[in-house]
């Protein structure tokens, strides 16, 4: 079956490693089931594992991609939950020490099949497109757990979210409105604040700018490059709630701006099998579709992954089989 896979890593040029061409069918274990791949998405997790972030080397070639939508043994329109992990043992699959995603111990969803845990299928809505089904598992469900279990917030309060045309970023905003949230962004480009403003965000300012006024919740992605200003934009008591750092992970930390303005900051990673479950619901009752930056074949992957590398992308980058 045609697969795109990481074959070896290289941090300076991730795309260097990067192979497409036939690999063996999977073979799922007992207790898994295969999915027909209709729709994938790109995430930042595809590009951080050619440069040998998160996966073991003896683990190579690897098939990348956490996200599927597709259709099961039985010709069910599904949509794959990433995580595999002991949601039994733990309060949910994340907290599972064992965890890991598709594309990190098991080959990923960037191929015509992908073997996956039964448990972690979902039926997919006929409201949503193999296309758009396919940007729920990580972008989405990593938003929406940020948005609606880690932030701590009710609708009508204000959050800043960072980035603004990053695949999270773009979820924050379009999930984040439609919640009731005041939602502001930063993007570095002007293009995109204004693309940002058009999607649903209430303001959009340079990144590093001043604000109007404090905030009651960061979102963040991008890490050392915004987080001075993300503890800058919070109001006494506010919280930076932190699922990435694209731009590297060392910031300053600030304390003594935590400890006088008693701010908090949180991880969040991915969310529950259970969360998913809710966000294809919340896109059912609500009309949000996810952002698509653009839809690739599968056999096109090399164009979508330079251009998340480079940084140009506003949205989820699709691929089809
Ligand atoms: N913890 C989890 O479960 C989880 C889940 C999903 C993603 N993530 C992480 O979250 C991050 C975002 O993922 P993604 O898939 O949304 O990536 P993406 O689509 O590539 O988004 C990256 C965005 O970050 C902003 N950015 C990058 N470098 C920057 C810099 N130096 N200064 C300012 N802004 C910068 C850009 O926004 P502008 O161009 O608009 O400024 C860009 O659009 C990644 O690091 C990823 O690994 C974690």
């Amino acid at each position: 079956m045609f697969a795109v896979t990481a074959a070896r890593f290289d941090d300076d040029d991730p795309l260097a490693g990067l192979v497409l061409d036939d690999r063996p069918e999977p073979v799922p274990e007992p207790g898994w089931t295969t999915v027909a791949v209709k729709a994938t998405a790109l995430n930042h997790h595809d590009v951080w594992t050619l440069r040998g972030v998160g996966v073991a080397a003896e683990r190579l070639p690897i098939v990348l991609g956490c996200d599927a939508a597709g259709l099961d043994e039985d010709g069910n329109p599904v949509v794959v939950y990433a995580v595999i992990g002991d949601a039994s043992r733990y309060r949910d699959e994340t907290l599972d020490p064992g965890r890991s995603l598709l594309s990190e111990r098991y080959d990923g969803t960037f191929a015509e099949r992908v073997a996956v845990p039964r448990q972690n299928l979902l039926p997919k809505p006929d409201a949503l497109t193999f296309e758009e089904a396919a940007c729920l598992p990580t972008a989405y469900l990593t938003a929406y757990r940020m948005l609606f279990s880690a932030s701590g917030l009710q609708p009508g309060a204000t959050i800043l979210v960072q980035g603004a045309g990053g695949g999270v970023a773009t979820a924050l905003i379009v999930l984040g409105r439609a919640a009731g949230y005041r939602v502001w962004a930063t993007s570095r480009s002007e293009e995109k604040r204004d693309r940002a403003v058009a999607l649903g965000a209430d303001q959009a300012f340079a990144s590093g700018a001043k604000l109007p006024e404090r905030v009651d919740a960061v979102m963040e992605t991008v890490g050392q490059a915004t987080w001075p200003h993300s503890l800058r934009a919070l109001r006494p008591g506010g919280r930076i709630v932190v699922s990435g750092a694209t731009s590297g992970p060392a910031p300053s930390a600030d304390l003594a701006r935590v400890f006088f303005l008693q701010l908090s900051v949180v991880g969040a990673t991915m969310g529950s099998r259970d969360e998913l479950g809710r966000l294809v619901r919340f896109c059912e009752q609500t009309g949000v579709r996810p952002l698509i930056d653009r839809t690739l074949p599968l056999t096109q992957a090399r164009e979508g992954f330079a251009a998340m590398a480079s940084g140009d992308v506003f949205g989820k980058i699709v691929f089809t089989l």
